[in-house]
């Protein structure tokens, strides 16, 4: 097994149908969704340089792409998928870390967001600095908020006014970084300032000798 993780092009379109398929097949058994996209719309992604690609030789393992939604002010990292015979191998932390890097290059003001019901997604957003945030610091760009048309739980989202649903909503802010960089405090989450650990661990004893 080789696999190369590759900023993909015109080069990959034949992939473009399978990973429709694969997402479709994904979402189904997980009952929730990831947002349907046409094999049009990949190779746009592929065109402009702005989705990444797992390859074992020809096989398809993987891909994840960018969006933009308001203006530039957001991107989101979108369509995360890998083929069910090479998962558990860490190929999506790969994936995620270069459309990470790819999202700040191509974009290095915006804010870098995801919303996911999956574990696997929360615990490798977290790795990369992403903190959970409401979806009211989230894009409010219709256009994103539509892509959840496809997913069984659409109701829930908008029965809330867009507001809540059951996916959490994973933010990476670069005004973090720099401040960072610069010693000043970035603010814990909000839940992180409020909730206070019930649970104290005792201090076993000191012994003299
Ligand atoms: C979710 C998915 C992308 C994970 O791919 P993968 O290559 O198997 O993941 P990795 O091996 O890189 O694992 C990355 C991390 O997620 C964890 N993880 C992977 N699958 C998991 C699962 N089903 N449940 C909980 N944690 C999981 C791993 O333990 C690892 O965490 P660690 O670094 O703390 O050990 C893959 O299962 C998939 O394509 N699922 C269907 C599509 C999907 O749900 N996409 C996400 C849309 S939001």
């Amino acid at each position: 097994m080789n696999v190369i993780i590759h900023v993909a092009d015109n080069s990959h379109f034949k992939y473009a149908q399978p990973i429709c398929d694969l997402i479709y097949v994904s979402a189904q058994a997980r009952g929730t969704g990831i947002a349907k996209r046409s094999a049009e719309y990949i190779e746009l992604k592929m065109k402009t340089g702005k989705s990444v690609i797992a390859l074992d030789g020809d096989t398809l393992v993987g891909f994840s792409y960018i969006e933009t939604w308001g203006h530039k002010k957001f991107v989101a990292n979108s369509g995360l998928i890998v083929n069910p015979d090479y998962r558990g191998l860490g190929i999506a932390k790969k994936i995620k870390r270069r459309i990470f890097d790819l999202s700040q290059e191509l974009f290095p003001d915006a804010k870098i967001f995801s919303i996911t019901t999956g574990l696997a997604v929360m615990k490798m957003n977290s790795d990369l600095g992403f903190k959970p945030v409401t979806f009211s610091e989230l894009t409010d760009d219709k256009e994103f908020w539509k892509g959840c048309q496809t997913c069984q739980n659409f109701d829930i989202l908008q029965r809330n006014d867009y507001k809540m649903c059951l996916c959490t909503g994973l933010l990476y802010d670069p005004k973090d970084k720099e401040k960072k960089k610069e010693n000043i405090p970035v603010p814990k989450p909000f839940a992180n300032r409020i909730v206070k650990p019930i649970v104290k661990v005792k201090k076993p004893p000191k012994f003299k000798k």
